[in-house]
């Protein structure tokens, strides 16, 4: 025991850095206090759905699988979780930065050494090209991984958005991101990434593409009773497959991590994305095949004779013939055929000097110029729809105010009374209409009355009056106000009367199709005062004797 304990003292005293690091495994920095995690709800917040350029429209959609990870989780998590198939990451907030939140689909985390020191290297990993892991909730039933969120959403969403145009120097630089990023996996101790693929492809406010959901596989892999997650009859079960290399396909017992190999063989798939812009393993013409069938030919691999084995489709106008042969050659049937990552890191650093300065500055500038003009055409679209929802909003005060009036009280002004010195006023009413309503539904009083005045409106148009209201079968019009229009109301007002009866004389009652309609039309012309009353339902209102008077020569008329 003595001898033992000297050894270890020895060795640690010899080994200054092997101590430290053992210090560290033990000191878990990784670890996150569950309190200290403020979820956020999407409509709390607004950040985790509306985060890329309008994600809330173009999300990912997350298998319905997820949701059966979900049931291991408390129901706090589980409520923010599991409203809706097509779900974003759950965001929130720890120490002041927000964070995503992916829930690791056990209830119980066990601690060895070898996921201590897992969790360890996952924590010291920093690489512009990798979403920073923050740290992992073990303690029961809060099991989650804390990773940077990104919010402008993964690539797939980006690449489904069609509002976000990519040029080839902005797609060449995506690829890059994701070539520098599985660069440095393949380079140190997390070796493989084995589930490379778009949405595991995440980007940043500044555009910049990391690579998420690497190493911790033991944390990630469903349980065997997750039987949604394993579901082979499920569209999602292979739908995930797609970016799967053939030789990983093949076997029985797939390792989590894949293989570097296997990995350059997602890139390829992903680059087609890119390209192509119609989602994973895209095939021109009427071949639709589902995922399961997509996955079965890749299986199978290249049909007897020379023919090549079956890949997403390659269309003539893809342009940027370089990219294409590179994909083409990482998705190679042979993995020993496919380039490594830091063959293609210089393939595609060549690339981009043989196209362009080169000059990271240029290109940074490039980037971000680009990145401008979406954001331009966005604010342009958006802009028009407001503009357009802004005019609907005004002609719609248009039609219950007079036009100089309304737009007084858009403009924040206090609208004053004012004296009109001569207008004639027009009164009409619809003889025998309470008898009438009386033996009618009122259903039916509704559709004669909204008849007889759509046909009313339409023929006052062409008139210089203006509509001041209809109070049950009352019809009350004005001329001369609120434009003046000198001598000319009185005729305005007569001619209008003329065409309305002439209207009524053809009007069909619809419920009565034998009855005939009579108006009573009383006129009087003289002073009023017109002003706004009210704040609430504001209405543009006429006072004085001449109303009260073409209102009397309207009820003492003969009907
Ligand atoms: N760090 C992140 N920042 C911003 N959005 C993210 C982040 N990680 C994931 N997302 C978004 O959440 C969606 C779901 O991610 P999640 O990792 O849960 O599922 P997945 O990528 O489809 O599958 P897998 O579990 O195999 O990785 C992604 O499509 C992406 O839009
Ligand atoms: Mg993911």
């Amino acid at each position: 025991m003595f001898f033992l304990f000297c050894f270890e003292l020895l060795h640690n005293t010899l080994h200054p850095r092997h101590y430290k690091e053992e210090a560290e495994i033990a000191s878990m920095t990784w670890k996150v206090a569950w309190s200290d995690v403020v979820l956020f709800n999407g409509d709390r917040t607004g950040r985790a759905s509306a985060g890329p350029a309008g994600a809330a429209k173009f999300g990912s959609r997350l298998s319905i699988g997820r949701n059966s990870i979900l049931s291991n989780l408390s129901n706090e998590m589980v409520g923010n979780f599991a409203s809706d198939k097509q779900l974003f990451i759950q965001t929130a907030n720890y120490k002041g930065m927000i964070v995503a939140v992916k829930p690791i689909p056990r209830s119980k985390v066990e601690l060895n050494r070898p996921l201590l020191l897992e969790l360890k290297r996952m924590k010291d990993v920093t690489h512009d090209h990798l979403v920073r892991f923050i740290g992992a909730s073990v303690s029961t039933p809060h099991c989650c991984l804390l990773t940077e969120y990104c919010p402008r959403g993964s690539l797939e969403d980006i690449l489904e958005n069609d509002q976000i145009q990519l040029d080839a120097m902005f797609r060449r630089s995506l690829i890059h991101d994701i070539v520098k990023a599985m660069a440095y996996i393949h380079s140190s101790e997390i070796r493989s990434h084995g589930n490379l693929k778009s949405s595991n492809c995440v980007v940043d406010s500044r555009f910049v593409l990391k690579v998420t959901d690497f190493g911790l596989h033991s944390l990630r892999l469903p349980t065997d009773e997750d039987d949604a997650a394993n579901d082979h009859s499920s569209y999602a079960y292979w739908k995930r497959k797609l970016w799967t290399a053939p030789e990983l396909l093949r076997m029985e017992h797939p390792l989590p991590e894949g293989t570097p190999k296997g990995d350059v063989y997602s890139f390829a798939i992903i680059t087609h994305e890119i390209l192509v812009r119609h989602g994973p393993f895209y095939l021109a013409g009427d071949n639709d095949l589902s995922p399961r069938e997509i996955i079965g030919h890749v299986k199978n691999g290249p049909p007897h004779g020379n023919k090549p084995p079956f890949r997403p489709s390659i269309e003539d106008d893809l342009g940027d013939e370089q990219v294409v042969q590179m994909m083409k050659r990482c998705w190679m049937e042979d993995p020993n055929e496919r380039p490594d990552f830091q063959v293609l890191k210089a393939t595609i650093r060549r690339l981009n000097k043989d196209n362009e300065s080169g000059n990271i500055l240029d290109n940074l500038l490039s980037r971000m110029e680009l990145y401008a003009n979406n954001l331009e055409q966005l604010v342009e679209e958006r802009t028009a729809d407001y503009l357009e929802e802004k005019q609907r909003c005004e002609e719609l005060l248009y039609q219950l105010l007079p036009k100089p009036v309304a737009s007084q009280l858009i403009a924040g002004q206090s609208v004053l009374a004012e004296t009109f010195d001569n207008v004639t006023i027009y009164f009409s009413d619809i003889v025998g209409f309470t008898a009438l309503s009386a033996e009618s539904a009122p259903l039916q009083v509704v559709d004669l009355l909204n008849d007889l005045y759509t046909c009313f409106d339409s023929i006052i148009e062409n008139f210089d009056v203006y509509k001041v209201e209809t109070i049950g079968d009352a019809y009350m019009v004005v001329s001369g106000l609120p434009v003046r229009n000198g001598n000319l109301h009185a005729r305005e007002i007569a001619r209008m009367s003329l065409r309305l009866l002439q209207a009524v004389g053809h009007f069909r009652i619809r419920h009565r199709p034998n009855e005939q309609l009579k108006l009573r039309i009383g006129l009087h012309s003289g002073p009023v005062v017109a002003g706004v009353v009210g704040l609430k339902m504001p209405r543009y209102c006429l006072f004085g004797d001449t109303v009260n008077t073409a209102s009397r020569m309207e009820s003492h008329g003969l009907g």
